[in-house]
C-alpha cells in the first residue's frame, strides 16, 4: 500500500514537472500529441520547420495555434545539429512525432540528445506494430527495418527511452475502409476480413504517449496500445458499421494472393500500403502474439483513463467524421 502510494507520487510529481518538446509538431499525429500535452498541464514546446516563402500557409496557421494555446515553438530543420541541441537544453522529455519519410533523421535527434545530456525521456516517431516481435512481406520488412534501426541506436547511446507500439491509428483506417464522409455502397475486404487488429484513436495514442513519456514505470520499455474494446477484425467493423446506418454494404473481397502479388509488382513505394494492408488486416500481425505479465499495455497502465473504443469513434463518425490525413508511408 506504502509502496503504490510512493509510487503514485512519483509520478504525479513527474508529470507535473516536465517540460516537453515535440518534433514534428505540425504534422498529423504531431497536432494531436501538443494537444495531449498542453491539456495534461505540460510546459510544451514544438520544434517545427522554418516557414519559408514557397511554405504552405496553413503552416503559418497551425505555428499561431500552438503560440495561443501556450506553446513554445522553435523552427528549425533536424538536420541542425545546433538548433536542435539549443532547443533540447531547455527541456526534459522529447517526443518525435516525424513522419515515415524522416525516420532515420531521427539519428541526428539521437546524437543531439546524447550530447545534451540532460533529457529525462526520449520517445521517437514509430507508434505501429511491434516491430520487435512481428515481420511482414520484404515491403513492410523494410520499413520495420528503419524503425528498429532507430530502436538500437536509441538503445546504443544509452539514452532514456519508451517506444509506443500504437497499432492502427482508428480514424485514419475507418476512414479508408468505410469511407464515412462518402455515401458508398460498397466496401473493400482484404483477405477474409477475419484477422484481428487494434484499432486506436488518435487522440487516445497521443494521450497514452505524453502519459507513457513522464511516467518512471515505462523507462527503457515498450508500451503497447492493445485496449480489450479496440480489436476487431474488418468484417466486425463492417458489421457495426452497418447495424449504426441501417444500410447493408456490398463486401467486395480482394484475395490474399492478389495483394502479395501488388506488394511484388508494384513499384516503390507504392507497394508499401499493400504491404501494410497483408501484415495488419490478413496476417493479423498486431494480434499474433500473447501480451505476458512483464508487458506494459497502455489501458492497463493508465485504468483511470477513459479512451475511446471503436464502438465511439463510428458513432463520431457517424454525426461528424473526423477527415485524417493519408500518412507518406515511404
Ligand atoms: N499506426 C498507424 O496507423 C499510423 C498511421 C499514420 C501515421 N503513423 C505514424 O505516426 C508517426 C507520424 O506520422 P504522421 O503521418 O503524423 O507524419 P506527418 O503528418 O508526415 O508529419 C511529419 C512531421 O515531421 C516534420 N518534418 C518533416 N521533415 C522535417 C525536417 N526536415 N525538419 C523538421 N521537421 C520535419 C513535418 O513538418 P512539416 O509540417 O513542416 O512538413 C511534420 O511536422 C509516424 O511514425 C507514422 O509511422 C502511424
Amino acid at each position: 500500500m506504502c509502496r503504490r502510494k510512493e509510487e503514485q507520487k512519483q509520478r504525479k510529481a513527474m508529470a507535473h514537472e516536465n517540460k516537453i518538446l515535440i518534433i514534428g509538431a505540425t504534422g498529423y499525429l504531431g497536432k494531436f500529441m501538443v494537444k495531449a500535452s498542453v491539456s495534461m498541464g505540460h510546459p510544451t514546446y514544438a520544434y517545427v520547420r522554418p516557414i519559408k516563402p514557397d511554405s504552405d500557409p496553413s503552416k503559418l496557421k497551425t505555428h499561431e495555434e500552438f503560440r495561443s494555446m501556450g506553446v513554445s515553438v522553435f523552427q528549425g530543420e533536424l538536420d541542425d545539429h545546433g538548433r536542435l541541441v539549443s532547443a533540447l537544453r531547455q527541456v526534459d522529455v522529447v517526443i518525435s512525432t516525424v513522419g515515415v519519410p524522416q525516420y532515420l533523421h531521427q539519428l541526428n535527434i539521437i546524437s543531439a540528445v546524447k550530447e545534451v545530456g540532460t533529457i529525462k525521456r526520449f520517445v521517437p516517431s514509430e507508434y505501429g506494430n511491434e516491430v520487435d516481435r512481428v515481420s511482414g512481406l520484404p515491403p513492410f520488412e523494410a520499413l520495420s527495418e528503419r524503425k528498429r534501426k532507430k530502436r538500437r541506436a536509441t538503445e546504443a547511446a544509452g539514452l532514456s527511452y519508451t517506444y509506443v507500439s500504437a497499432n492502427s491509428f482508428a480514424a485514419y483506417f475507418i476512414d479508408y475502409f468505410l469511407h464515412p464522409r462518402e455515401s458508398r455502397d460498397n466496401v473493400v475486404v482484404y483477405g477474409t476480413g477475419e484477422a484481428k487488429a487494434v484499432l486506436n484513436y488518435e487522440e487516445d495514442v497521443a494521450a497514452y504517449t505524453v502519459k507513457a513519456a513522464t511516467d518512471p514505470r515505462t523507462a527503457n520499455s515498450v508500451v503497447i496500445c492493445r485496449p480489450s474494446n479496440n480489436i476487431v477484425s474488418q468484417l466486425d467493423l463492417i458489421s457495426m458499421w452497418e447495424t449504426k446506418t441501417g444500410h447493408t454494404c456490398e463486401k467486395v473481397y480482394v484475395h490474399e494472393d492478389e495483394l502479395i502479388k501488388l506488394t511484388q509488382t508494384l513499384p516503390y513505394p507504392e507497394n508499401i500500403p499493400a504491404a501494410v494492408l497483408h501484415n495488419i488486416f490478413i496476417q493479423g500481425d498486431q494480434m499474433s502474439f500473447e501480451l505476458s505479465g512483464d508487458d506494459l499495455e497502455a489501458s492497463k497502465l493508465y485504468p483511470d483513463y477513459n479512451y475511446t473504443c471503436v464502438d465511439g469513434i463510428l458513432d463520431i463518425c457517424l454525426v461528424n467524421p473526423p477527415k485524417p490525413k493519408l500518412a507518406t508511408l515511404a
